[in-house]
């Protein structure tokens, strides 16, 4: 399975055009790499790929990935899309895939939903893009050999969803983690998640690959660096650090372990920040734009 990176950054990317934080400040000087925003690319044999989630990133992401480019006058290696959840940072990228190319697009029935309620996303040709309905825990092949299955994992609807009370670790269709297995070899990928359950940190044990939600180091990133009132939770991200954080709760696994979905708050994104260093140190790696894992 070829893994690689189309964009590291969580929505806003680094740096975030509202945004002098330092981390976003560093990128604008050129002192870190700049992120764009959330999405994969994977593929069986390095020919056809399938994109998980589609960033307002992705037309800028398919221009800086040679493998992604067409072969022939009008086609794509593109063959299909798979989406994790309705966030802005997720689908804003099929408005870039509308000119007259077919893929397959998978989501959970209610993420379609939002999508066929959201009358701009009709630039979709549907006798080109072929919505197809995920069924959580029935596996699917957005490409031969390549088998999919999601599952519900904490987490809420988009932020553009959100009534006046908000369920921050709904379990449902709208977010869901991906199982990814190719030729035995086994993926998991969940660039946002609000909590994990012991019966979460079970299933994750049986990786040799994880990409998990690196948005916020601490509950209280956007607050510390004044940045924002919000918390992570309120957001529908679970924090890396704290006793009931990713670092700690995953601290048995024995996947490779990459932080994905990392917000431009977060403190990690600079070099010397002791964040960073007790992230390495537990062993976690920084997904990076472009980062290419075969597995
Ligand atoms: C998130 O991951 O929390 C969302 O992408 C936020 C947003 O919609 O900007
Ligand atoms: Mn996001
Ligand atoms: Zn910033």
């Amino acid at each position: 399975m070829i893994i690689r990176t189309l964009g590291a950054g969580a929505g806003g990317g680094l740096p975030q055009w509202n945004c002098g934080c330092p981390q976003c400040r560093a990128a604008r000087a050129g002192e870190i790499a700049a992120m764009t925003q959330s999405s994969l690319a994977l593929s069986a044999d390095g020919r056809a790929w399938v994109l998980l989630n589609a960033s307002p990133d992705l037309r800028q992401q398919l221009a800086a990935t040679p493998a992604l480019h067409p072969r022939g006058l009008r086609d794509s290696p593109v063959a299909a899309v798979v989406l994790t959840n309705a966030d802005v940072d997720h689908i804003a990228g099929l408005l870039s895939l509308r000119e007259k190319t077919p893929f397959r697009l998978f989501a959970t029935a209610s993420t379609l939903t939002v999508l066929a309620e959201n009358a701009v996303f009709a630039v979709l040709d549907p006798a080109l893009v072929t919505p197809v309905a995920i069924t959580l825990g029935q596996p699917f092949c957005p490409l031969p050999g390549l088998e999919i299955t999601a599952y519900a994992v904490p987490g809420k609807v988009a932020l553009y969803l959100e009534g006046p009370e908000v369920e921050t670790r709904a379990m449902g269709e709208q977010t869901i983690g991906l199982r990814i297995v190719q030729g035995g070899r086994v993926l998991h990928y969940l660039p946002g998640c609000a909590d994990l359950p012991d019966w979460l940190c079970d299933r994750l044990t049986e990786a040799d690959l994880l990409l998990f939600d690196g948005t916020v180091w601490a509950d209280d990133d956007m607050q510390r660096s004044g940045t924002g009132a919000k918390t992570g939770a309120r957001m529908g991200h679970l924090a890396m650090s704290g006793p009931e954080g990713s670092l700690a709760r995953l601290a048995g696994l024995t996947a490779r372990r990459v932080y994905t979905h990392i917000n431009n708050t977060n403190p990690v994104l600079l070099p010397g920040a002791p964040e960073r260093a007790a992230l390495f140190a537990a062993g976690w790696e920084l997904a990076a734009d472009g980062m290419e894992i075969v597995l």
